[in-house]
C-alpha cells in the first residue's frame, strides 16, 4: 500500500499496520520532502526538543522490512493519483494541512504582514522557505490568534540568543532572531480569557522559555458575563479553567523588569493592516461575545477601534488541506470528505474502496501530536477490516520490486530512507561541534546532495 506523507499520523499508521510482524502487508511512505516527520521536523518549535524524540518511535517503525521511504515526490505533481491507484490495493493520504488561512481584511498583503506559517517553516529549515525574508526590525509585532503556534511564534521573537543558540533552529533564523530589536510582541485574542486557544503549559511558556515579561490588563483578565456563568457553572474544562487563573496572574504581577514585553489582549478582532509601503499600524475592533444556535460562545465585532502602532504582523489562525487532483475535497474545511478514514465520494457519499485518510487532512488542523494516533488507528481499522473481507480493488501492476526504478525515472533525485540517513547523519555531524542536535540543511540543493552522500 501507498501512504502519501510522512508526518506524524502517516508514520503512526505504518506503526499500526505492520505491528504484526506476520501481517503480510508492504509499505511505501511518500513524501514531497527529501526529509521524513513532516510538522515534527517543519512545525514544533525548536526550544521544544524533548517533543521531537516522538521521531525515535517513527524510526522504530522504519527499520521494517516491508517499508519503504520515497522523499523528493511529490504526488499530484511528479505522481499523480490515477498512478498510484494503479499500483497499490490501498492508498491513505495523511498529507496534512500546508497552507495558511487568509483573514480577508484590508492591508494583508503588505509587506511585514505574514503568515505564522511561513515564518515557523522559515525557522525551522523548510527547504521551501529558506529564502523568505521578515523584516524584524521594528519595536512592536502583532500576533493575530492565540492558539499554540501563535505562542510559539510569539516566544520566538521573545528569546535571547543563548536561549536558541543550542536548538536545530535553521542557521539563517538564529542570525535574524537572536537579539532582534522588538521590544514588544502584542497577541490578539478575537474571544475572552476563558475561549482562549492555547494550552496552559505554552501560555507559561511565553515567560518561562524567554526573556519577556507578560502582560495583561486587568480589564482583559475579566471575563465577561457569559464566560463568568460558564465558570461558575463547572461549564469550563481543567484547561480552560487554568488558563483563566494564567492569565489572572499575569494581570495581577506588578514587576516588568525584562528586557521585552508579550502583552496578551482579549476580545481584540484585526480590522485593517495599516501602511503605505510596508506595514505601519493595525486597527483592531473590540469584540463582545454573545451564545450561537448551537451554544457556542463567539465573538461579534462592536463599533469600538483602536490603532496599535506595529511594522510585523503576523497571522496565526490556523492552516488549510490543499487538494491533490483525482482526490475529492471539501474546499470548504479543507479535509478529504471521510467516514472514520475511509475516503467517500461526496456526490454518492459512498465509499471509495482503496482510498483511506488520516491525521490534519482527514479531521482538519487540530490536535497535538499524539491526537494523530488515535485518528491513523481508526483509518488502519478500517483498511484492515476491508482487506478481511476482500473489500479492496484489484490492481494492474503491483510487483514491488519495479517500484523504485518507476519513481527514478520521474524523479531522478528520489531520496530513500537511506538517503534520508545520510542527510540525518550530516546534520548531527554539522550541529555537534556546537553542542547542537544538528545543523538543518535548509536548502533543496542541499539536501539533495547530502542525501546521495
Ligand atoms: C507550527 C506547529 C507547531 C506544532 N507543535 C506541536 C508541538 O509542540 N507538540 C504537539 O504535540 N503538536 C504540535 N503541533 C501539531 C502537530 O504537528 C500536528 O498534529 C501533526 O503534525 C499533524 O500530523 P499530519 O501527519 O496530519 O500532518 P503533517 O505533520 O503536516 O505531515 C504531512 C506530511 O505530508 C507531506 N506532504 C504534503 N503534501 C504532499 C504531497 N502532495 N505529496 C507528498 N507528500 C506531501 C508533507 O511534506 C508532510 O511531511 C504543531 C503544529 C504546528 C503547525
Ligand atoms: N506545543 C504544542 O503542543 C503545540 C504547538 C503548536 C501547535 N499545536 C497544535 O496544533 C494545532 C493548530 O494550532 P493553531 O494555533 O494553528 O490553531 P488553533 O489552536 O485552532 O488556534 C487558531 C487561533 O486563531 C483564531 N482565529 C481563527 N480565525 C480567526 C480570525 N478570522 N480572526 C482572528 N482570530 C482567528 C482562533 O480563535 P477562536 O478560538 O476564536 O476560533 C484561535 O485563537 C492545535 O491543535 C495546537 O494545539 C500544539
Amino acid at each position: 500500500m501507498a501512504i502519501v506523507g510522512s508526518g506524524p499520523s502517516g508514520f503512526y499508521a505504518v506503526g499500526d499496520l505492520l505491528k504484526d510482524p506476520d501481517r503480510k502487508v508492504e509499505v511505501d511512505l511518500y513524501d514531497r520532502l527529501p526529509t521524513p516527520f513532516g510538522l515534527v521536523r517543519a512545525g514544533v518549535a525548536p526550544d521544544h526538543p524533548k517533543i521531537k524524540n516522538v521521531i525515535k518511535v517513527y524510526e522504530k517503525s522504519a527499520e521494517d522490512e516491508r517499508f519503504r521511504f520515497f522523499g523528493n515526490v511529490t504526488i499530484g505533481e511528479d505522481i499523480h493519483h490515477a498512478e498510484l491507484a494503479e499500483r497499490y490495493h490501498v492508498i491513505l493520504y495523511t498529507f496534512g494541512a500546508r497552507v495558511d488561512r487568509q483573514m480577508g481584511i484590508p492591508g494583508e498583503d503588505l509587506p511585514g504582514s505574514h503568515s505564522a506559517t511561513d515564518f515557523v517553516a522559515w525557522y525551522n529549515g523548510h527547504p521551501d522557505y529558506c529564502d523568505r525574508e521578515f523584516d524584524l526590525d521594528c519595536e512592536r509585532a502583532v500576533v493575530i490568534g492565540n492558539g499554540n503556534v501563535a505562542m510559539d511564534v510569539a516566544r520566538m521573537l521573545s528569546v535571547s540568543r543563548e536561549q536558541i543558540a543550542k536548538t536545530d533552529i535553521a542557521d539563517h533564523a538564529l542570525e535574524a532572531l537572536a537579539d532582534n530589536p522588538i521590544r514588544e510582541v502584542v497577541i490578539l485574542g478575537r474571544r475572552g480569557p476563558a475561549q482562549a486557544a492555547y494550552t496552559n503549559p505554552e501560555v507559561l511558556e511565553l515567560e518561562a522559555l524567554t526573556i519577556a515579561d507578560v502582560n495583561v490588563d486587568p480589564e482583559d483578565a475579566k471575563l465577561d458575563p457569559l464566560s463568568q456563568k460558564a465558570l461558575d457553572g463547572g461549564m469550563l474544562d481543567k484547561t480552560r479553567r487554568r488558563n483563566v487563573e494564567i492569565v489572572a496572574d499575569y494581570a495581577a504581577k506588578q514587576e516588568r523588569m525584562r528586557d521585552k514585553q508579550i502583552t496578551l489582549r482579549f476580545l481584540r478582532s484585526p480590522v485593517e493592516i495599516l501602511g503605505s509601503d510596508r506595514v505601519e499600524g493595525i486597527v483592531v475592533a473590540r469584540n463582545e461575545l454573545h451564545r450561537d444556535a448551537d451554544g457556542a460562545i463567539r465573538s461579534r465585532q462592536t463599533t469600538d477601534r483602536e490603532t496599535i502602532e506595529c511594522g510585523l504582523v503576523l497571522r496565526s489562525i490556523g492552516y488549510k488541506g490543499v487538494p491533490i487532483e483525482g482526490v475529492p475535497f471539501d474546499e470548504q474545511h479543507g479535509t478529504i470528505p471521510n467516514n472514520g478514514g475511509a475516503v467517500i465520494d461526496p456526490a454518492t457519499e459512498k465509499k471509495i474502496p482503496g482510498l483511506y485518510v488520516a491525521g490534519w487532512i482527514k479531521r482538519g488542523p487540530s490536535g497535538v501530536i499524539g491526537t494523530n494516533k488515535r485518528d491513523a488507528q481508526e483509518t488502519v481499522g478500517l483498511i484492515l477490516e476491508d482487506l478481511a473481507e476482500g473489500d479492496l480493488p484489484e490492481r494492474v501492476d503491483t510487483d514491488r520490486d519495479s517500484t523504485e526504478a518507476w519513481l527514478l525515472e520521474r524523479v531522478p533525485d528520489l531520496v530513500t530512507y537511506e538517503g534520508w540517513q545520510r542527510i540525518d547523519a550530516a546534520e548531527k555531524a554539522a550541529g555537534e561541534p556546537d553542542g547542537r542536535p544538528r545543523a538543518k540543511l535548509a536548502r533543496w540543493d542541499e539536501l539533495l546532495a547530502a542525501a546521495k552522500g
